[in-house]
């Protein structure tokens, strides 16, 4: 029903050169791009990189943020068109670092989302709760408001994408457990069936993140709910990066 999705967010880590090294030991592996799509993304320098190899590669690129107006003053930002312009379709908007310590907030979030999306660009954007949030008990209620603020804005388009990422699991090394995120990706679905109808939800791709790695993701990915993942520490290896997607290969729902 969904292909699964497996994105490397490299956040600030790797020079071009990284980029080049990484892909060629990608591409080096057996294809599971049949069965899982897999993607990676570089800083804002290394996406042309990435995007040049992409085809021998067989990876995706993603660009970790991207400024939803078309063009102007605003210092320091990148446009929707200028990442097409190397040959990058699709973007992560939202992720909790760039909420924590970049100030985003649910509403800028909504409009990348919405701007990616008019672009006809893949969007991937991260809802998660924080670890005090959790432990008193507003999850829900967190992610919730997260993703509604989103859902305002946006019809249903096959290149709407979630990525759960609980703050808490982080580079923590902490993951949630597989019950754990299901019942958040469940909860999401059922949220995004209120909006888009069974069709449109059971359409859209949920991504877990969160200290995600090969010795875990198949416990992960065997939930219903979870449609593949969005990996930081682990997908700066190309090896570790390829056993996850192979691992999400292998593992029957
Ligand atoms: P880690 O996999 O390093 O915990 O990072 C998750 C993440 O933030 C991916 O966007």
């Amino acid at each position: 029903l969904r292909k699964p999705l497996l994105v490397g967010n490299w956040k600030m880590n790797k020079l071009i050169a990284d980029v080049q090294t990484f892909c060629t030991e990608f591409g080096r592996q057996e294809d599971v791009t049949a069965q899982v799509s897999c993607m990676i993304a570089p800083t804002y320098l290394g996406l042309q990189t990435a995007a040049k190899l992409a085809a021998q590669s067989r990876l995706g690129v993603v660009s970790q943020n991207v400024h939803h107006e078309k063009s102007g003053a605003f210092t320091g930002e990148i446009s929707i068109q200028m990442l097409a312009d190397i040959g990058v379709r699709a973007s992560i908007v939202g992720h909790s670092e760039r909420r924590q310590f970049f100030g985003e907030t649910d509403q800028s979030v909504a409009l990348k989302t919405r701007a990616l999306l008019n672009a006809n660009f893949l969007a991937i954007t991260c809802v998660g709760e924080t670890q005090a949030e959790r432990q008193s008990g507003k999850t829900f209620e967190v992610v919730s408001r997260q993703l509604s603020a989103v859902l305002n804005l946006i019809e249903y388009s096959d290149n709407f994408s979630i990525a759960y990422e609980p703050v808490w699991a982080i580079g923590t090394g902490l993951n949630a457990t597989p019950e754990q995120a299901q019942e958040v990706h469940a909860f999401i679905r059922k949220t995004l069936s209120e909006k888009f109808g069974k069709a449109g939800a059971d359409k859209t791709r949920i991504l877990y993140g969160g200290s995600v790695k090969s010795s875990n993701i198949q416990g992960l990915y065997a939930q219903p709910c979870i449609d593949g993942a969005l990996v930081g520490g682990a997908s700066l290896d190309p090896q570790e990066f390829w056993k996850i997607g192979s691992t999400i290969a292998g593992t029957k729902k």
